[in-house]
């Protein structure tokens, strides 16, 4: 049955360009998006510019420019998302009039409900700046591993200090040690939602990512805390109650809110149903995909802000997180701005090569690192030794032994052809629930397995040979099975790289229509194809020396 699924990619700060590492925790959401449309199933693919918050105002202060006018960032992300051809159905931002009403209207109903309320208790101030200082405004020496750090969170580890941490803390502007003032603030009342998430984590967790699941688990079992969602800023969303005028809300209630209102948007401009996606009673699932240290966000204050609305909202049902890629064992920190952008590596490379090296090195159970030699290495050998020379050579077979007719299906005439269709559709399978478990990396890999098998299959029933002898039948179940694979092949590959995809399915005559993911289980659909008659490379080899000369500099 047809199913309403929503996927939600984290929302990248408007702070410093994309590396590749972000796109390798995102490019999950992508790859399930574009694998349940394919399978006929409604999706919203949705995600946008994170506009607000201290990231943005020390960035902006960095620059010597307004908050607002950091702007180009988005531009850069909608160019880079572009380039990485990341499916979405709304990239938006939190910086436009229409989040900003909705948010203000969520926020409203959860203040009416019960759920948010004002709270007065000591905060750390600086008396020389004259500001309450947020954690990140506060430098402290780490209690875990003893970096100096900002007070959010560790750089180097990635513990997040209790209040009490903060004590020692200096103000990060003037470096004058912070002292305690009284502060007025709103909470959420996160603690009233444990059951409900501590239920539905239990529900859903089984096939999460290890990280996803302990960072929950540990959270949970500290038993959850409110949280304070106003701030002393002057940059962000305003808060819809009278004696806040001087605050704006934390940024991260206001961010994951986006994915509502991404979809609210979409179901006006379209005419359609946004509670579909959102609501229970409906045949809906939700994924969300971010990495590490963005899990909590969304497995347990989304979730405690949706079950606030008491509105029989559908709580999240996946959260795709990932470990670090680190480049040249370097980890990449936005705020430290290190290394090439994505951009920039999408201005030298293959789209669909740097796909395919960031899912098959995809950093789902542990950091992975990433360097140029070892991309250098997978795209010659896995994707233009294995799989271009694979497509490449058969489609000219099929030229020159029966003028691009691709043969009848014959069946299986001996135990390599049928061995060779069972490793096929084990294999599928295989692919189709490592899909379904969100594990992208060992999907491809799986994948990749049949590329190597069908290479095998060349070397079994030598075509060449076949021709010579005149053993026709023979050798039009051999031409048939290769380009039967080869569809299969290409079907199965457009989640993960969609152009490549449809320039083998041109190269062997499919039509669009055939092009679905039943048919992957299907003999017998090359009835009367024809493949183009001559075969085009579809990766170029690259000049390599070129290429690391250029990243080098
Ligand atoms: N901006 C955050 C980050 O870069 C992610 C926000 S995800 C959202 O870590 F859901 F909150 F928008
Ligand atoms: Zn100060």
């Amino acid at each position: 049955m047809k199913k309403d699924i929503l996927i939600g990619g984290a929302w990248p700060y408007a702070n410093n360009s994309l590396h590749l590492g972000h796109l390798a925790g995102l490019i999950s959401g992508d790859i399930l998006a574009r694998y349940h449309r394919i399978n006929g199933d409604n999706v919203l693919y949705v995600s946008g510019t994170d506009c607000h918050g201290t990231p943005i105002t020390e960035r902006a202060k960095k620059e010597g420019r307004t908050p607002k006018e950091i702007d180009q960032y988005h531009e850069e992300f909608l160019k880079t998302f572009k380039a990485m051809d990341f499916s979405y159905d709304l990239y938006s931002k939190t910086e436009t009039e229409y989040h900003a009403k909705k948010v203000q209207e969520i926020f409203k109903k959860l203040y009416d409900n019960g759920y948010i309320y004002e709270k007065i208790e000591p905060q750390a101030y600086c008396e020389k700046c004259n500001k309450f200082l947020q954690d990140r405004e506060i430098q402290i020496k780490c209690p875990e591993c003893g970096e100096i750090t900002k007070a959010d969170q560790c750089d180097n580890c990635g513990h997040t200090p209790s209040v009490e941490e903060l004590k020692d803390g200096v103000c990060l502007v003037c470096g004058s040690k912070a002292v305690e003032k009284n502060n007025k603030n709103l909470y959420f009342a996160l603690s009233r939602f444990q059951d409900i998430i501590q239920a539905n984590t239990d529900k859903c967790k089984q096939f999460w990512r290890v990280n996803a699941r302990n960072e929950t688990e540990k959270y949970l079992k500290q038993g959850l805390k409110d949280r304070a969602v106003t701030r002393d800023l002057d940059w962000g969303i305003e808060i819809p109650l009278p004696g806040y005028e001087t605050k704006r809300m934390y940024v991260w209630i206001e961010a994951v809110l986006g994915y509502l209102t991404d979809t609210m948007k979409l179901a006006e401009e379209n005419g359609f149903s946004w509670e579909d996606f959102w609501k229970e009673g409906h045949n809906n699932k939700i994924y969300m995909c971010h990495g590490k240290d963005n899990i909590v966000f969304h497995s347990i204050i989304f979730n405690g802000l949706l079950a606030g609305l008491e509105d029989n909202f559908h709580l999240v049902d996946v959260i795709v997180s990932t470990e670090y890629l680190n480049i040249n064992d370097e980890k990449i920190s936005k705020s430290k701005g290190n290394g090439i952008t994505a951009l920039e590596m999408l201005e030298k490379y293959n789209t669909d090569s740097l796909r395919f090296h960031i899912i098959n090195n995809g950093p789902e159970k542990k950091d992975t690192n990433f360097t140029i030699e070892e991309f250098e290495r997978t795209h010659n050998n896995e994707i233009l030794n294995k799989f271009g020379n694979l497509v490449n050579r058969t489609v000219s077979m099929v030229n020159k032994y029966f003028e691009c007719n691709v043969p009848e299906y014959v069946g299986t005439l001996n135990e390599v052809d049928k061995e060779f269709e069972e490793f096929t559709t084990n294999k599928l399978k295989d692919v189709e629930e490592l899909i379904e478990k969100y594990q992208m990396s060992n999907a491809l890999q799986e994948l990749w397995t049949i590329i190597s098998r069908t290479n095998k299959y060349i070397d079994e029933t030598r075509p060449w040979e076949l021709a010579k002898n005149e053993e026709t039948d023979k050798l039009k179940s051999s031409m048939y099975h290769l380009i039967e694979n080869i569809r299969k092949i290409a079907i199965c590959l457009l989640p993960f790289m969609e152009n490549t995809s449809k320039d083998i399915l041109r190269q062997i005559g499919m039509p669009e229509d055939l092009r679905t993911w039943n048919s992957l289980y299907e003999y017998d659909k090359l009835h009367g194809i024809k493949v183009i008659e001559k075969g085009e490379p579809i990766f170029m080899r690259k000049n390599v020396e070129e290429e690391l000369e250029y990243l080098r500099n």
